[in-house]
């Protein structure tokens, strides 16, 4: 390892957005791996809003890895992120940095030790897929950093083991998780079904009611249902693979109608106001759909809809002042600064 009197530092700056479930991913066959009980389908969002923002400096004066969520350190020491670090330092690369006489070879990356800042740039862990972009953004700048060389299918298997759905965020558009069906998850990783330029009329709401972290966390949630319900293996098993079939079909042919019936009967509650309303002859058709917290995501077709949609929706509920309705386009997952 080559630098100057050990005192540098290199960093790498990357974005990634979260992911909207359509079809969800709600129960696990393996908790270590993060293997899913069923694939599952989402919408990535505009990283403009809705993403987290991972900075990953390494020096050779670190004396461990440590993490800053939106400034506040938090312990590293959950398996999840061992998991995520371990893969993704076991694929590091040479990463040479010619203008700070920098040569790190790839044997020196297990001495080495990161600081990481990450910021998400909306609710952590009020039910808007926070752990989505963290876990997608914290893998994929680590990669960037240490020049791995790994596709974003190989990339969204890492990911996954930090957060299931984060691994869905490694791609802009409509991505699909195929859960797989190897004992050691190495097929359970997300594909692009079509690019956020394909269907790029729709647009997601999201009616932030509380920011409040969730009572009960996805994680525990579906632990429970693993263990109590006798629906969940059922759906699992017929429900959820024709409905895939049927939710590929739909964004395939920009068909709104069974994308907007296929997101609302896979999301298990009822926003009265936006069913009344689809009811209406004539009244624009919107989808809904809910994460584990409580907040409400619609999808509107265009930017009209939105906007009346939006209209209804302030008419009915008056804001308070802590609440946040906003417009999402369809997005990406960026990087914003090579490692430099
Ligand atoms: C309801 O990915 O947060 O948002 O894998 O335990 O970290 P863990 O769970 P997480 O669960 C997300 C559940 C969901 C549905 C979905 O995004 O598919």
């Amino acid at each position: 390892m080559a630098g100057a009197q050990g005192g540098w530092v290199l960093t790498a700056t990357a974005r990634s957005p979260t992911n909207i479930a359509v079809i969800k991913y709600w129960g696990k066959r393996d908790e270590t791996l993060i293997l899913p009980v069923n694939d599952s389908i989402s919408v990535t969002l505009d990283p403009d809003h809705l993403s987290a923002t991972t900075t990953v400096a390494v020096s050779p004066s670190f004396d461990r890895d440590r993490m800053w969520l939106n400034g506040t350190e938090i312990s590293l020491s959950g398996g999840r992120f061992q998991n995520c670090l371990r893969e993704i330092r076991q694929r590091a690369r040479d990463v040479e940095n010619k203008e700070k006489g920098i040569h790190i070879r790839k044997e020196d990356w297990e001495k080495l030790h990161v600081h990481i800042a990450s910021y998400n740039n909306f609710p952590t862990a009020a039910g808007l897929a926070s752990s989505a972009a963290g876990f997608a953004c914290l893998v994929f700048t680590l990669a960037k950093l240490m020049n791995v060389s790994e596709d974003a299918a190989a990339l969204s298997s890492i990911a996954r083991q930090g957060s299931g759905s984060a691994c869905r965020s490694l791609y802009g558009g409509f991505v699909k998780w195929v859960k797989g069906e190897a004992a050691n998850g190495s097929d359970s990783i997300a594909v692009q079904l079509v690019d956020e330029s394909y269907w790029n009329d729709l647009v997601v709401i999201i009616a932030v009611v509380s920011s409040r972290q969730k009572e009960t966390s996805s994680t525990s949630g579906m632990r429970d249902s693993v263990v109590t319900s006798a629906l969940l293996q059922h759906r699992a098993e017929v429900i959820v693979p024709s409905r895939i079939l049927q939710m590929e079909e739909a964004i395939k042919n920009r068909n709104f109608g069974s994308f907007a019936r296929l997101t609302c009967a896979d999301s298990n509650q009822v926003i009265n106001t936006v069913e009344r309303w689809s009811q209406f002859e004539g009244a624009p058709q919107v989808a809904y759909t809910f994460d584990a917290g409580p907040n409400a995501v619609l999808i509107a077709p265009n930017r009209e809809v939105a906007s009346l949609l939006l209209q209804r929706l302030l008419f009915f509920f008056p804001p308070p002042p802590d609440t946040k309705l906003e417009g999402y386009m369809v997005g990406d997952t960026s990087i914003l600064q090579e490692a430099g």
